[in-house]
């Protein structure tokens, strides 16, 4: 079986009412409709009080689409953007001289699309490859400079550099600024910090997640330096990739936030995404994701917070069952056909958050599943947060029963053998 320590706590954060209340990376993500948000391999800009956040649909043949929000964390659905447009990989937003342009991959040529607004109606303006040498590419990423005020479109062409090009007034793709060589590396995103350049990429290990990189210049020209991860190498960049940095600049702080794609194993609907404030060093030339289970950012102020004050279900007060007897209290160790059951967990009848707290010594070997009342199948909780085993705080957002009435329980399934604690 799958955990070495196990089920602590049971933890219902406060400010449930609110359903998206908290980015709790790895998460499935819901949107002002309550549906999951498919708008993978994206990117943020912002206009006036709004962030428009567009990426590609996993369950519209990555036509891309695009959302809308005050507060980062509730995301309003506004549709596909490109009507009959497909396969377009990586969508990112740009407004060069004023109007309303979309730069995407497809067939490994870069496809730009334009429209009068900012949502909706996107067409196809021009299909190119790269400058200066028709390359083809693979990953789009896009960075607004406010020194030079020029759009830069990032990309990873297939001859194994990232390069970065300008964006001309009229649209099309520019020339090329620089390159970073030295490595196979895609992903790129870029953001500007206390005079310094920080290019984010990504290695090359197809969907599956690997140590994210920075580079940095005082120059879009380059030279580009550096390398260093971004997160302990271990940590696999948090079981995510890449896709684009987003600058919250409150009156407070400046919070630099890592847009990351939490890919299932083919890029499809069960990808999440993997959002984190990151701490800047432009002395150490250094970016560390800065993981939480939960967090937030105050788009005014530029302030990140966390939960507090949650109620907690501690499992040594949940009934124990255990495949030879029922137990109670804390010590014990979970097997495959064991559960542990929380009874009188209260519930608003909305979305709400529920964080699962365990440890497991290999979250490849087997699953933590849990069923809500009188479910007749369990869900396992990686369809509903990916970093499920991965982490020790598993958030999760459930409709429960309103008042003090679910019941919620937990169990493995998992090679036998190795066994799961509660503490
Ligand atoms: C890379 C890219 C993804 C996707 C996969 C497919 O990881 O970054 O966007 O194209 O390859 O293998």
């Amino acid at each position: 079986m799958l955990y070495s320590t196990l089920l602590a706590l049971l933890q219902a954060a406060t400010g449930v009412l609110a359903a998206n209340s908290w980015i709790a990376p790895g998460a499935v993500w819901y949107d002002t409709d309550g549906k999951k948000i498919d708008a993978h391999g994206g990117g943020i800009v912002k206009r006036g009080d709004t962030f428009y956040w567009v990426g590609q649909s996993a369950s519209n043949s990555e036509t891309p689409m695009m959302y809308s929000s005050t507060d980062l964390l509730n995301w309003k659905n506004l549709g596909q953007q490109a009507s009959g447009v497909t396969g377009l990989w990586r969508p990112k937003i740009a407004k060069p001289n004023g109007s309303f342009w979309l730069y995407g991959q497809q067939d490994r040529y870069v496809l730009s699309l334009k429209s009068t607004d900012q949502a909706g109606n996107y067409k196809t303006v021009n299909k190119v490859h790269l400058p200066p040498s028709d390359y083809s590419y693979s990953d789009t990423g896009m960075f607004y400079d406010e020194a030079s005020t020029t759009w830069y479109l990032l990309t990873s062409a297939d001859h194994n550099t990232v390069q970065i090009n300008k964006i001309n007034s009229d649209g099309t793709v520019g020339a090329r600024s620089s390159v970073l060589t030295g490595g196979a590396y895609e992903a790129p995103g870029l953001f500007f910090a206390n005079g310094l350049y920080f290019l984010i990429v990504s290695g090359k290990t197809g969907w599956r997640a690997n140590p994210n990189k920075v580079f940095t210049s005082t120059s879009l020209s380059g030279p580009w330096t550096g390398g260093s991860d971004i997160a302990p190498a271990a940590q696999n960049t948090y079981g995510s990739q890449n896709t684009f940095e987003l600058t919250v600049q409150g009156s407070k702080q400046t919070t630099y936030i890592y847009m990351g794609d939490a890919w299932d194993s083919k890029g499809s609907t069960g990808s999440n995404y993997v959002w984190l404030p990151m701490a800047v060093d432009a002395g150490k030339k250094s970016v560390t994701l800065q993981y939480h289970a939960m967090w937030k950012v105050d788009v005014n102020t530029g302030e990140v917070s966390y939960p507090s004050g949650s109620k907690r279900y501690a499992a040594e007060e949940a009934v124990v069952r255990k495949r030879d007897g029922v137990g109670k209290g804390a010590g014990n160790k979970l097997r495959t056909g064991d559960e542990i059951t929380f009874h009188n967990v209260t519930g608003t009848g909305a979305l709400q958050w529920l964080a699962f707290h365990y440890t497991v010594n290999n979250p490849e070997a087997g699953q933590a599943y849990i069923t809500i009342n009188d479910e007749v199948y369990p869900t396992n909780l990686s369809d509903h947060n990916s970093r499920a085993g991965y982490h020790s705080q598993v958030p999760v957002q459930l409709v429960l029963d309103p008042g003090h009435v679910n019941t919620v329980r937990i169990g493995a399934t998992g090679s036998s053998g190795k066994f799961c604690h509660l503490v």
